[in-house]
């Protein structure tokens, strides 16, 4: 930990504790980013950053990803502020890439039931992308519901709610620089 998460942890009142810090998120960042490099070396992906919380993840991540490629946002929404999934998927914003012909990385901050992330898998196959991917930062395997493949994992996690790093509770700490757990 590093001395300003502890200095963020000692601020904030609802934190528990740090579960991946600051320095191990950019380490671990760096070696998707390099995993994603060698494995797209000359078809020009587009990166999907699903929103909101996967704001913070993109903008390290393309720092770390030397091949070409573009970025692109699509914003969806299926919890209604608190830390249970409603199951419901809605697109609030959609790509203005079109995705025909494209190799697409999907850039998710975290997979829990793996609901949102099926129904987006499902929904850009209507496109007739060339190919999807699936990259995340963070991954609940325990709590998953809903089958679905992740072809670039940066932690896997337990089953807490976790914030930071751009994942919030009803909006808020999503500009913690690592990942935390708030006090139950
Ligand atoms: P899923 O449909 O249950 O896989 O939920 C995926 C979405 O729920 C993520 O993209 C997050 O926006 C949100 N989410 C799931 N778990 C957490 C968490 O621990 N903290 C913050 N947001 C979460
Ligand atoms: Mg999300």
């Amino acid at each position: 930990m590093t001395y300003d998460d502890q200095d963020y942890l000692r601020r904030l009142p609802h934190l528990d504790r740090v579960l991946i810090g600051s320095a191990e998120l950019g380490l671990r960042v760096r070696e998707l980013g390099n995993e994603i490099s060698r494995d797209y070396r000359s078809s020009l992906p587009v990166l999907v950053c699903i929103l909101k919380g996967a704001y913070m993840f993109l903008s390290d991540l393309t720092r770390c990803v030397a091949a070409d490629h573009e970025i692109d946002f699509m914003a969806v929404s299926s919890y209604e502020g608190g830390t249970q999934s409603t199951g419901v998927v809605k697109i609030e914003k959609d790509l203005r890439t079109n995705i025909t012909d494209r190799d697409v990385i999907i850039v998710e901050d975290i997979v829990d039931s793996g609901l949102t992330l099926s129904h987006l898998v499902e929904l850009l196959h209507t496109r007739t992308p060339r190919s999807i991917r699936v990259c995340t930062l963070l991954d609940k395997a325990a709590a998953r519901q809903k089958d679905v493949r992740v072809d670039y994992r940066g932690f896997e996690i337990p089953k807490e709610f976790v914030v930071g790093y751009g994942l919030d509770y009803e909006e808020k700490y999503r500009n913690l620089p690592f990942i935390g757990v708030l006090r139950p």
